[in-house]
């Protein structure tokens, strides 16, 4: 028998920095009694989930789904449908490549209303810990949020010749793997292999590592410095602005009271 008041609630986590929870996730987070989480959601933001909360962790690295979209559809469904409070915590912003709309119509189309929480998006929340605007005037007109995901045995399918724009600055969610062969496309299509070019590994979070560098050796760099997922790849003109801003992050104190200071942002040129 259906619960006509069940609801799901499609949260985004944000990028890893627990601060950067918003103030509606946290709201809903706290009355949930069921959680189903990804792998990108950071522990100290499942701190936050009620002791007597239900947690479902769901998945998904790369190529090893812990559990199949389909099977995490019918468990939102099915846990709703029971009465409970869901909250779906997602790495990031839910609708962006975060597969929220996809669990959005599964609930449409059986019958279950959802309450889409936006959370800070990967491309958002790195740029700011970087000092780096993602658009500026007179270096970039627009940004475009591009995955770098192919299907397995397949090369990219991206239109190459409207994403080699210098205008344009582009942000390459799950691109880590395929960073030769994007860096190679857009430099064939006339990106100028000096244009500037970061990866960020685990950004926002205590193991944040980046490095700075070219569109033409950003792949060689990123090997040599072994970064570890998820990463994301920014590349425009925008990069460059990052190392002439005066930019810092002051001195903070911990939950514990004691004083911190931030790390240096270490920059490869
Ligand atoms: C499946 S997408 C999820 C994106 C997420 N919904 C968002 O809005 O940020 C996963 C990709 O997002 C990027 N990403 C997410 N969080 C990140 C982080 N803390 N540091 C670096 N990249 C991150 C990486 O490119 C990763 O492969």
């Amino acid at each position: 028998m259906k619960n006509s008041a069940s609801k799901v609630y499609l949260v985004g986590a944000g990028p890893g920095d627990p601060e950067l929870l918003t103030v509606k996730a946290l709201n809903v987070l706290k009355k949930a009694d069921v959680v189903v989480y990804d792998r990108l959601v950071s522990q100290e933001i499942l701190d936050m989930i009620e002791p007597g909360a239900t947690r479902i962790y769901v998945g998904k690295a790369a190529s090893n789904h812990h559990l199949p979209q389909e099977d995490i559809n019918a468990l939102l469904v099915t846990m709703a449908e029971s009465g409970h409070t869901v909250v779906r915590l997602k790495g990031g912003d839910p609708f962006i490549f975060g597969r929220g709309s996809e669990e959005a119509e599964y609930l449409t189309d059986h019958g279950v209303g959802f309450e889409m929480v936006p959370g800070i998006t990967a491309a958002s929340g790195i740029s700011a810990a970087l000092g780096m605007p993602l658009t500026h005037r007179g270096l970039s007109t627009g940004v475009r949020f591009v995955t770098g995901h192919a299907q397995a045995g397949v090369g990219l399918d991206l239109n190459w010749k409207s994403l080699a724009d210098e205008q344009t600055t582009l942000v390459f969610y799950m691109g880590l793997s395929n960073l030769p062969e994007i860096a190679t496309n857009l430099m064939a299509e006339g990106l100028p292999a000096d244009t500037p070019a970061a990866a960020i590994s685990k950004g926002t979070s205590d193991d944040q590592r980046q490095c700075i560098g070219t569109l033409g050796n950003l792949p060689e760099l990123v090997v040599d410095l072994d970064l570890p997922a998820p990463v994301l790849i920014v590349v425009g003109r925008v990069v460059g602005i990052a190392e002439t801003l005066n930019w810092q992050e002051l001195p903070y104190e911990d939950a514990n009271g004691a004083l911190q200071f931030p790390k240096e942002v270490e920059r490869t040129a």
